[in-house]
Formats: structure tokens, C-alpha cells, sequence
């Protein structure tokens, strides 16, 4: 968690957080009041304090979305930790950079090129596809591989549905994504910190599975550039590093295909990652975490406490060979 130093801190952020957290008393009553009935997005965020951001105004539609399948009632990480507290390369390596300089992102117009073994390819605007999408508040887990963890109410729909209308081929066994190039503006990519561009993967029945998500928005708001806007996955039984942010490719393929940090460090990061507490990255264990906003730590469960869901694509295999 970012820990702000006392005069970094405006009086006006102290009056929103009171507010913020507040509301966020009352969410918690609501959820549970409503047994999981919630309309998502009302009561998200200080409407006063947040309808006055453009992201706000732009988005009076994220709100009263449908419940997504399998959604936790499990009380919500603050918004302010989640976008604050960062991984994305692209905006800096620190887990602060990627909130101080988000407006090197350039997220309008947006195309996702869609090629390989399928039946339909093609330049697709984002709007095309955000058209055909039922959006819902899908509130998953997030754990990464550094043991921080948080609960994010997304607003997302199937990755599963969206590939689809793409017709992968009997040849589609792997889908490959990969996160917007553009070193102009995204000054990290000069730096050879990490092969650009950053490059992920799926078997082709993980990405068809009812939990795999495309988000683009949080909270009922738009995504914050600093989270993968305007499209980022979510794979809440993987560690954070499968969900790959701001997407501008995706690929149908027969091969496994290469993974930023599985080609960086095969032996820390392998191309499954489901999260696992029984496997230890080689220089820490994973078998606890932390919760961003939390003091203590608490276990972490295999598949991030997805098993019931996902375990069984993985039967027969040797998690400890395939991690
Ligand atoms: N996607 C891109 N394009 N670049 C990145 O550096 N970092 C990954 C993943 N997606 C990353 C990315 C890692 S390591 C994690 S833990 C999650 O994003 C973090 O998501 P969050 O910042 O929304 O919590």
C-alpha cells in the first residue's frame, strides 16, 4: 500500500476520503442487506466528490449493472489503494509511477487487430465490441505474485462471448494478447526493462471459462488509464501478471505462445500461474497475503479461492510442473 507522507496530503483529500469511506460503510450494509443483490456502481463512489470528473460524466451508463457470475460479497479494496498502488510497466516500474504518469496513455481512438486461426479477423473498434457486450459488475478478486491482493468491483463482460463472435477455428488451441507499443509517448518502452510489447496467454479453455473477464471500468466508473484502460483482462485465479492491461492485439493460435515475464524469468513465472500457495516463487513464498488497505496478512487459497469453478481444467496436470 502506498503510504502518503503527511504533507502530501491536502485537507481537500482528507473531507473526500471521510466522505469516501462513509459510503463505503454503507455499500457494505447495502451488500449485505440486498444478499448480494446490489445494482452496481450507486453507492461506489462520493457521487458529489466524483461526478464532477470527466470519467464521471462519461459514464452515468456503468451504473446499475447486473451482478456477474460468481461474484464475492467480500468488502470492496478502497479505490484510492487500487488506483494508486500499481503494476504497469509501460507507466514506470514503481508501484506509484503508473497513477503519476497515467496521461501518457492515449486511449481514445482504440482499435484491437484480431488475426490468426479464426474466421472472422479484423480491425475492431473498441466500440464495436463494447456494443455487442452485456456489461456487468463482476467483483473478483485480484492476487498478484507479490502478495498483495484486493477485491475490485469490475465492470466487465465475457472474454469467453467476445472471442467467440471472432470463430476461432478447431486450430484456435491458445489466445495470445498483447498491451499497446508506443514508445513516443509511453516512455518506459525506451528502456529495456521488460521485451516490449508486453505479451500474455491463455489456453484456449481458460480464456472460454465463465470467470476470464474484459474489464473497462472499476467501480462503475471507466478504468482508470493506471488499470489497463480502455480494455485489460481479468483472470481472478491467476496472479495479476496473466491480466494484461490495455490490449491492442489479440491472436488465435495453435502454439503456446511466448509471455512477457514467462520469457524473462521462465523459472519464477510460469505460463499457467494459477495462484497457488503449495508453490513458491523462487525467491518468496506464496502462501499469504496482503490485502491492500490491511494490517495483517491472511492465507491464500488455491486459485485464489476460484477451485470450485476452475479446478477442473487443470485435471491431471502437475501444478507443481506447470505453476
Ligand atoms: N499489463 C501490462 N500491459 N503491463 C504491466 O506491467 N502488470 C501486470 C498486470 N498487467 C502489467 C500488466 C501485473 S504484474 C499485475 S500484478 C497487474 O497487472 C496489476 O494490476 P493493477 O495495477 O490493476 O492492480
Amino acid at each position: 500500500m502506498l503510504i502518503k507522507r503527511p504533507e502530501d496530503i491536502k485537507p481537500s483529500e482528507i473531507t473526500d476520503q471521510s466522505v469516501y469511506k462513509s459510503r463505503r460503510r454503507f455499500l457494505a450494509t447495502a451488500v449485505a442487506a440486498a444478499g448480494m443483490s446490489i445494482g452496481g456502481g450507486l453507492f461506489y463512489r462520493g457521487g458529489d466528490v466524483h461526478a464532477q470528473t470527466a470519467a464521471g460524466k462519461k459514464l452515468a451508463a456503468y451504473k446499475g449493472l447486473p451482478l456477474g457470475p460468481f461474484s464475492t460479497d467480500e468488502d470492496l479494496s478502497d479505490y484510492d489503494d487500487v488506483t494508486s498502488y500499481n503494476n504497469f510497466y509501460e507507466l514506470g516500474t514503481r508501484k506509484e509511477d503508473p497513477a503519476r504518469n497515467a496521461h501518457q496513455l492515449k486511449t481514445s481512438p482504440w482499435t484491437i487487430e484480431v488475426s490468426g486461426e479464426c474466421d472472422k479477423p479484423g480491425t475492431y473498434h473498441l466500440e464495436d465490441i463494447l456494443d455487442k457486450q452485456p456489461l456487468e459488475d463482476r467483483i473478483y478478486r485480484l492476487r498478484c505474485v507479490e502478495t498483495w491482493s484486493a477485491v475490485i468491483p469490475w465492470v466487465g463482460f465475457s472474454l469467453g462471448d467476445t472471442l467467440k463472435r471472432f470463430q476461432p477455428n478447431s486450430q484456435a488451441k491458445y489466445v495470445y494478447f498483447e498491451t499497446i507499443y508506443d514508445p513516443k509517448n509511453l516512455k518506459t518502452q525506451n528502456i529495456k526493462v521488460l521485451d516490449w510489447p508486453y505479451r500474455e496467454g491463455l489456453r484456449i479453455d481458460e480464456a472460454m471459462h465463465p470467470l476470464a473477464t474484459l474489464a473497462v471500468g472499476m467501480y462503475g466508473e471507466v478504468l482508470p488509464n493506471q488499470n489497463g484502460a480502455p480494455l485489460r483482462l481479468v483472470l481472478p485465479w491467476k496472479y495479476g501478471f496473466k491480466s494484461i492491461k490495455s490490449i491492442v492485439a489479440i491472436r488465435f493460435m495453435r502454439e503456446e505462445p511466448d509471455t512477457t515475464w514467462n520469457m524473462l524469468q521462465p523459472r519464477e513465472y510460469g505460463f499457467y500461474a494459477n495462484v497457488n500457495p503449495g508453490v513458491s516463487h523462487p525467491r518468496w513464498s506464496q502462501k499469504r497475503e496482503r490485502r491492500l488497505g490491511e494490517w495483517l496478512k491472511r492465507d491464500t487459497e488455491m486459485f485464489n479461492g476460484y477451485g470450485e469453478q476452475v479446478a477442473s481444467l487443470y485435471s491431471g496436470m502437475d501444478l507443481t510442473k506447470f505453476f
